[in-house]
């Protein structure tokens, strides 16, 4: 069975959903046997989580969030191993994508039950004092 989006990883936090879904459908394109395309796979995974991160890094900066070293960091070890994945894949080592496209998935839903969600219920917390105030 292919991994792929379900309720159980939804945060309370819209915006954000969108953007998981999307880190979604691409890390489960990385499962796709075919390792003529595979760099091209990861590559559009790596550039939407440069994007996705960098989002998430700015709410947290921006509201003086203070897990946000924590949460910073997992996601700059987990863009490190997916470029020292793409080195080693480029340089013949396949099996190495193949473990990523495995491990991916569990390092996501890890980081979603626990750093995306603190920060998701921060920022929703923050809109609805926001439409308080200006109620
Ligand atoms: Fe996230
Ligand atoms: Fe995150």
């Amino acid at each position: 069975m292919q991994w792929g989006w379900s309720d159980r990883l939804s945060l309370p936090y819209a915006v954000m959903d969108e953007t998981h879904k999307e880190f979604v459908e691409l890390c489960a394109a990385l499962s796709e046997e075919n390792p003529s395309t595979f760099l091209q796979r990861l590559d559009a995974l790596i550039t939407h989580s440069v994007a996705h991160f960098d989002q998430e890094n700015t709410w947290m900066a921006e509201t003086d969030f203070p897990p946000k070293g924590c949460h910073e960091q997992e996601h700059n070890a987990v863009l490190e191993i997916m470029r020292e994945v793409r080195q080693r894949f480029e340089a013949g080592d396949e099996e190495l994508g193949a473990r990523l496209a495995e491990e991916l998935p569990h390092w996501f839903e890890h980081h979603v039950d626990t750093m995306d969600n603190m920060l998701a219920r921060h920022m929703a917390a923050l809109q609805k004092e926001a439409s308080v105030l200006s109620a």
